[in-house]
């Protein structure tokens, strides 16, 4: 019985993997994902770990707090990332619009998955 349970559950991860590298696929190549994902640990890993806010609570990267906050959308994050807010500073001088558009589609990408572990 648990070997069963284990089976189901291993086959339901890869299934959901291959559903998600998909749909990931469409909305963000494999490079830019990985490009994103270099760029998040180089300039927000600071204070967004695991998809977190270690200095404001409420304002997570997590897909619930994204959309009750309104930046649940590439342009939206775009924007606070570009121009900063409250405690955050913004990134126009340190990063380029390309750079904070593949990071802003990565952080989006990451909530829709609930930040699981790569
Ligand atoms: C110095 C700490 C710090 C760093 C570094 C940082 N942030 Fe933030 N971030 C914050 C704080 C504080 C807020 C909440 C701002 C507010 O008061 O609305 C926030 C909010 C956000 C939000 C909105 C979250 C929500 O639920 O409303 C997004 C998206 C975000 N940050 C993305 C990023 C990205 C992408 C980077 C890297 C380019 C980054 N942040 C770097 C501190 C930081």
């Amino acid at each position: 019985m648990k070997r069963l349970v284990v089976l189901v559950f291993s086959l339901w991860i890869v299934l959901a993997f291959t559903i998600a590298s998909q749909v990931g696929a469409s909305e963000l190549g494999a490079s830019e994902l990985h490009e994103g994902s270099q760029i998040f640990t180089t300039h927000c890993v600071g204070c967004h770990v695991n998809g977190g806010n270690i200095v404001r609570r409420g304002k997570t990267l997590k897909l619930k707090a994204l959309q009750k906050n309104q930046m649940d959308s590439i342009p939206a994050i775009v924007d606070i990332v570009t121009n900063g807010k409250a405690n955050m500073s913004a990134y126009r001088d340190r990063l380029t619009e390309h750079e904070i558009q593949v990071v802003a589609a990565y952080v989006l990408e990451r909530a829709e998955q609930n930040w699981k572990p790569d």
